[in-house]
């Protein structure tokens, strides 16, 4: 029968198994951040609505068809986080971090939430690791930001990522390159797709975006589409021509794609994706750029900035699919009692937990049941607290891979189970065998 409750649609529970990769990842994101002077920022879960419109863009599908919006009891009009950017630069206006150093290098990771059509590798709440380099405008700025993702995803053991790029110019740049679209597109006029007709109104770069077969065909029918990049004004070209070099100076692959324009409004010259087609059509593995006047957009002062979006979801859905292998996890020891050692097992179970991973058996069952258990938990050591042994100051320690078995002082135990745990497991004896009786 199926349970009465299911999560809700697009949303999915990360049962014990899945979070090891999950932390896995997390730890070895947080050691490059921490290497390249990132700091960690964390902002609400859901903010005013007016913050995500003003900055992703009234027009913006994130706007448009999914956000989480909703009016509190006080009757304040808020809406669940669709992304990361807007919250941290509101707080950094709000704090005046501008102030207090002219850079700064900020990340956070946590859920996010929209209300998309969900299917593989594309969820209602997902998780994004988020970048934000806040309050330089030079071209190395973005260069580092690449960087960085890549090296992200390298240190996941993803090796020969292409990042694909294109400048997005300024507002001027982009309506003069909407018009030419416009232009374009003309001789396609009712063929193409209603809503791509209608994008053509409101926002035409979005034109590009579509994923509709058929306007892709119109697309290649209608040949040479106009390239946003021959628009650069003589500032914006000299930054691009200085990523780029930057980027072949660090040695990042990349790829123009003149088609890119992002699926947020905030962007300005840099905008950069990366995509893993065995992902399918959610194929994005994160995507960024710079975003020079969404600080004034948001009521501050000019501030430049660029950032990053890695969606997590999706990278660790690659390395399921993989199946890459996780580090093992640290093998522990349990502690089993006698009918006259309960107490004292309890005790040295609390005391061993300090230090190294410990267990014991929570029913307090028979010594065989005891060793049952010890035998299913994966420990590698069992720690007897034996009748005998206790009043003498010591304890029975076996070895399950080894199969050995000796005499231990109570005194400084801890510290010589870590150095039997840290001992490699004798060849050809995977994992513990089920403990025999004493
Ligand atoms: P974004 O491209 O909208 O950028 O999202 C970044 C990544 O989040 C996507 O490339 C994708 O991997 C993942 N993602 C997006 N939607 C979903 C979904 N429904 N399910 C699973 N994963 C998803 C941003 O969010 C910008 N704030 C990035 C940025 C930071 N730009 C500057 N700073």
């Amino acid at each position: 029968m199926a349970p009465k409750f299911q999560a809700p649609r697009g949303t999915r529970d990360l049962l014990p198994q899945d979070l090891e990769r999950w932390q896995w990842a997390e730890a070895q994101a947080r050691g490059v951040l921490e290497r390249y002077g990132y700091r960690e920022i964390r902002t609400p879960l859901f903010e005013e609505f007016e913050l995500f419109a003003r900055s992703s863009g009234e027009s913006s599908d994130v706007v448009q068809k999914e956000m989480y919006r909703f009016n509190d009891l006080g009757g304040r009009e808020l809406a669940l986080r669709p992304e990361f950017t807007a919250g941290v630069v509101r707080a950094y206006l709000e704090h005046g971090l501008g102030g207090r150093a002219r850079v700064h290098r900020l990340w956070s990771m946590g859920p996010v939430f929209r209300y998309g059509r969900p299917q593989k590798g594309r969820y209602r709440q997902f998780s994004q690791l988020n970048c934000e380099l806040v309050g330089s405008a030079a071209p190395g700025a973005d260069v580092e930001m690449i960087a960085l993702f890549v090296d992200v995803y390298e240190a996941w053991g993803f090796h020969g990522l292409t990042v694909v790029l294109n400048s997005l110019g300024q507002p001027a740049t982009r309506r003069a390159y909407g018009d030419r679209l416009r232009e374009w597109l003309a001789p396609a006029g009712e063929r193409l797709s209603a809503d791509s007709r209608q994008r053509l109104v409101t926002n035409p770069l979005r034109v590009l975006d579509t994923k509709d077969a058929d306007d892709l065909a119109l697309f290649e029918e209608l040949g040479a589409m106009p390239r946003l990049l021959d628009l650069l004004d003589a500032g914006d070209r000299a930054h691009w021509d200085a990523v780029l070099a930057g980027l072949e100076a660090m040695g990042v692959r990349y790829e123009i794609d003149h088609g890119l324009v992002r699926g947020l409004d905030y962007y300005t010259r840099t905008a950069f994706e990366v995509h893993d087609r065995s992902l399918g059509a959610q194929s994005a593995l994160g995507g960024g750029g710079r975003y020079d006047g969404l600080a004034e957009e948001l009521g501050g002062p000019p501030t430049p900035g660029v950032g990053f979006a890695i969606g997590f979801d999706r990278a660790m859905l690659v390395l399921e699919q993989r199946d890459a292998p996780l580090p093992a996890a640290a093998p522990g020891v349990f502690v089993a009692a006698m009918e006259g050692t309960r107490a004292e097992a309890l005790a040295l179970t609390r005391a061993l937990r300090r230090a190294l991973p410990a267990e014991n058996d929570l029913e307090a069952r028979s010594f065989s049941a005891q060793m049952k258990a010890a035998g299913r938990s994966g420990a590698r050591l069992l720690v007897i607290v034996g009748e005998a042994e206790w009043p003498r100051g010591e304890v029975v320690v076996k070895d399950l891979a080894a199969g050995t078995q000796e005499t231990v002082p109570r005194a400084g135990l801890a510290e010589a189970l870590r150095a039997r745990l840290a001992q490699a497991p004798p060849a050809g004896r995977g994992g513990a065998p089920e403990a025999e009786e004493r």
